[in-house]
């Protein structure tokens, strides 16, 4: 048997017993399926769990989704960045009742053909719900089938994903769809570790793999060298003014496009300098309350903020005003700009 029919077989023998019991594996409605696949695409497990639960009390179907507010929409998402994620499940709700009369659709090309829907979501929607073979292949399984097989292909490159996927499609068989694409995952996220020491004693690939036999798994899998984050300082304003609070919507492009943010401006401001900026957009400055820092990550850029909080007694017309109530119950505020709203909290 060759080497990849092996290790499919030696992965479905060992994932009932050692999978984790997870929220979004209690069934295998598509609606459910594809949530947490997109959640978990950025995400870990362990932050996706409370954001997968109250997201479907919120919104139990498919229905609910494509006929929800964009703000309380993003309100569910705040805090697990990439909202266009959010935008692109709500798009394909409507496509889904729209075009495919409700239901979810159950072949791959069709699965692949709604928004916010790549190779990676398709496969696992297709093989966890609809027994299709189509593997999905993300970080975990990418490591786990090039330590396998010692395979040297530079795992960035599209060409090399394309060539796994369709070496495990052949190993796909009918009835175990679903329990490979999730074997993989798992062996992915919870032996064949990411970061550090795999855990090979516990392996079920243990007697089949390269890596594991010739002490290589550092080696795998190559990638692209990494560029490092572009830093950005900036100076970022909590304004108040009676009990209301400065925010206003980031433009329709870019980085956290349409979110709310407290205003902010490029680089870093000593006091005064803030001062003279809170004045000339009109809010009246009276008192600087607090000043603080904090860095804040994300994939390409690192922002490194410097927040002043100041009361002051006009509401301009340049921001929204909102109570602490609001900015906590319905303005979605991205985690780039928490540690504000964490701060109103705190004083208050
Ligand atoms: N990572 C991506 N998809 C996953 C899933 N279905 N279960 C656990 N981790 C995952
Ligand atoms: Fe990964 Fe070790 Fe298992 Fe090989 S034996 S797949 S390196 S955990």
């Amino acid at each position: 048997m060759n080497k990849c029919k092996k290790l499919a077989q030696y992965l479905v023998a060992w994932y009932p017993n050692h999978a984790r019991d997870l929220p979004w594996r209690r069934d295998t409605e598509p609606y459910h399926v594809w949530l947490s696949e997109i959640m978990l695409q950025q995400t870990r497990v362990e932050a996706v769990k409370e954001y997968y639960k109250r997201f479907l009390n919120a919104l139990p179907s498919i229905e609910n989704l494509a006929a929800v507010e964009e703000d309380h929409l993003l309100k569910l998402w705040e805090g697990l960045g990439y909202y266009n994620r959010a935008r692109n499940l709500k798009k394909a709700a409507v496509t889904i009742v729209e075009e495919w009369d409700g239901k979810f659709p159950d072949t791959y090309e069709g699965i692949l053909s709604l928004a916010g829907i790549g190779e990676y979501t398709a496969g696992a929607i297709g093989s966890i719900c609809f027994d299709l073979p189509t593997p999905a292949v993300d970080g975990n399984v990418l490591r786990v089938y090039t330590r396998v097989m010692e395979d040297a292909s530079n795992i960035d490159k599209q060409s090399t994903k394309k060539k796994i996927r369709e070496q495990l499609a052949e190993v796909y068989s009918k009835g175990q769809c679903g329990t490979l694409t999730q074997s993989l995952m798992e062996l992915g996220a919870t032996v064949c570790l990411p970061n550090g020491m795999p855990k090979c004693e516990e392996c079920p690939l243990m007697t089949l793999c390269g890596a594991k036999a010739h002490d290589t798994w550092q080696k795998y899998p190559v990638r692209d060298e990494k560029k490092s984050r572009r830093l950005e300082d900036k100076t970022v304003f909590v304004l108040q003014c009676e009990d209301r609070i400065a925010v206003r919507k980031r433009t329709s492009k870019g980085l956290l496009s349409g979110m709310w943010e407290f205003p902010n401006v490029e680089g870093t401001l000593i006091e005064q300098q803030a001062a003279d900026v809170a004045g000339q957009w009109n809010t009246a400055p009276e008192q600087m309350q607090m000043s603080f820092q904090y860095t804040h990550v994300f994939t390409h850029v690192e922002w490194r903020m410097l927040a002043y909080y100041m009361t002051c007694s006009q509401m301009c017309e340049e921001f929204q005003w909102v109570t602490l109530e609001e900015l906590e119950h319905e303005v979605a505020v991205p985690s780039a700009f928490r540690p504000c709203v964490d701060i109103v909290k705190q004083v208050r």
